[in-house]
């Protein structure tokens, strides 16, 4: 294969916003306790925060972070997770067949994410079993700096000043029959509304996020964005989209890896669809507002496989058991670093993005109780873009590649790419070859002009495209230099071959 990417300074996607680079902590399986919160653990504070997990989501490079969930919050009450900690009540969580302790809950998480390198959080109201009032008291106990009710009981349990939570999910999923409290596109968008006004008339600074669809492929999806929206669009800031994918078995019992390379073609597909829907509003509503785009979950994810079998059983309420504890292949790696680019290229509309997850739960950190705590494959595309695009711009991404056929998805590129210009002036390109045998000489044309003092180019690449990290083996997969790169001066040509199934980051300094 070959492919081409010409970088041109003149023309400018957007700015990166730092929130692209988001994460998801959700009370489920073992995000929360023994992830991110493991009294006893040898490296805990005391706070019973994990400090080798600090670290490493550290150097992640996770920004704003979505909580407490996730299915988990449509049934989840804030305020049992507040005050001292004995008197806090064990609750039955629906979403995952589990008993929440509520040892973990607000002023955990604000604290927390103070430690983890002053992290926004990203807080969702529960839209499931709750309403506009609930909402209102976790806004008043959150964001107003005293003499009030709630205000005051914040002061009481140890937070003098508020909390300052700009951003905020209007529930979670509400389209989706599996959500506690599922509802019609109308229903929601009535609700959504409703307390999306009372908010706002309790904290103008407000950001709000409107639940978008659950996947590309709801059969509601279209219609839920186009309802939600005319009820909602001055009201709101953001809609959600989610997607997971991972590749599907057959009937013969293999897997469509073809199209699974290519999933950043529905992404990129998906959040185009979104951004029609949000201009049609606009314009049939003759409005001058902007919404934008929060993909506030995405990720590879064994759905609906052996490790996010929720528990069963009447007596059978689990303590944070392990689930969605998905090990990911380099194969996902690469995906998920298309995934990444996919992002970038769309941050003019898409100006937020959590991970899901974080930690243990379909995560790029996972932990032992009294043990390690180690990387997955997906770490390295995330911390490596993270790195390189924040604070940059996203260049307009003109790019030529060969092709090849999927079951899915039909003709596709066979390399991604997209150019970001760093704040220090460096060109930095993220490009994957989805080719699961051929690999892609690929050439990138670097802006006249551009001096270079060096050029670094890093693969995530195995021969064994099923490689992963595990408690045994937990460097297995790592970044390499790409040795192949070369830069011709006189052409500001850059070279490079990209082996079949790699995601690569060239840095131009
Ligand atoms: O991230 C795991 C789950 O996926 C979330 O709880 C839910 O919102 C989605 O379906």
């Amino acid at each position: 294969t070959q492919a081409r990417l010409v970088v041109d300074d003149e023309f400018e996607v957007a700015q990166v916003n730092d929130r692209l680079f988001g994460s998801f902590v959700e009370h489920l399986g073992r995000c929360v306790y023994g992830g991110i919160y493991e009294p006893g653990h040898p490296t805990a504070d005391e706070d019973g925060f994990r400090q080798d997990v600090i670290d490493l989501v550290k150097e992640l490079g996770a920004t704003a972070i979505r909580y407490p969930g996730g299915n988990f919050v449509s049934g989840y009450r804030w305020e049992d997770g507040v005050g001292p900690k004995e008197s806090r009540p064990r609750r039955l969580d629906l979403a995952w067949h589990s008993t929440e302790t509520n040892e973990f809950g607000l002023h955990e998480m604000a604290k927390w994410l103070n430690k983890a390198g002053g992290n926004e959080l990203m807080e969702a109201v529960n839209l499931g079993t709750r309403g506009l009032e609930e909402a209102l008291d976790l806004l008043e106990y959150a964001n107003i700096p005293s003499g009030t009710k709630l205000s005051d009981e914040r002061r009481a349990n140890g937070a003098e000043k508020p909390f300052g939570i700009t951003m905020w999910c209007l529930g979670n999923e509400m389209d989706g029959n599996w959500q506690t409290g599922h509802k019609t596109a109308e229903e929601y968008g009535m609700l959504a509304a409703s307390v999306a006004r009372g908010m706002r008339s309790l904290d103008p600074d407000v950001e709000l996020v409107v639940c978008g669809s659950s996947s590309h492929a709801m059969d509601t999806f279209g219609t839920w964005e186009e309802t939600v929206l005319q009820k909602t669009y001055e009201l709101v800031d953001y809609i959600s989209c989610h997607a997971y994918y991972h590749p599907e078995l057959q009937e013969d019992g293999s897997r469509d890896m073809v199209s699974f390379m290519a999933s950043g073609e529905d992404m990129d597909g998906f959040i185009k669809d979104v951004a029609a829907a949000i201009d049609a509003t606009k314009a049939r509503l003759k409005s001058k507002h902007e919404v934008f785009i929060s993909f506030d979950e995405w990720n590879v994810w064994y759905l609906n496989e052996e490790p996010s079998k929720n528990p069963e059983g009447i007596g059978n309420w689990p303590v944070a058991p392990r689930l969605l504890e998905d090990v990911y292949t380099t194969a996902d790696a690469v995906v998920f670093g298309d995934l990444l680019i996919t992002l970038l290229k769309n941050a003019d509309r898409v100006h937020a993005a959590s991970l899901a997850q974080l930690v243990n739960v379909i995560a790029p950190i996972m932990t032992e109780p009294g043990g390690p705590a180690w990387r997955q494959t997906t770490f390295y595309p995330f911390s490596l873009t993270a790195r390189l695009a924040k604070g940059g711009t996203v260049l307009e991404p003109k790019l030529a590649s060969g092709t090849f056929d999927t079951p899915r998805y039909g003709e596709v590129p066979a390399v991604n790419s997209v150019a970001v210009r760093g704040a220090d002036g460096s060109v930095n390109v993220f490009v994957v070859n989805r080719s699961l045998d051929a690999p892609a000489e690929f050439e990138v044309k670097l802006p006249a002009g551009l001096e270079t003092a060096g050029i670094e180019a890093q693969t995530l690449h195995e021969d064994d495209i099923l490689a992963c990290n595990t408690l045994d083996d937990q460097n297995r997969v790592t970044l390499h230099d790409n040795d192949t790169v070369a830069f011709d001066a006189a052409s500001g040509t850059v070279r490079m071959t990209l082996p079949p199934v790699s995601w690569t980051a060239v840095r131009v300094k």
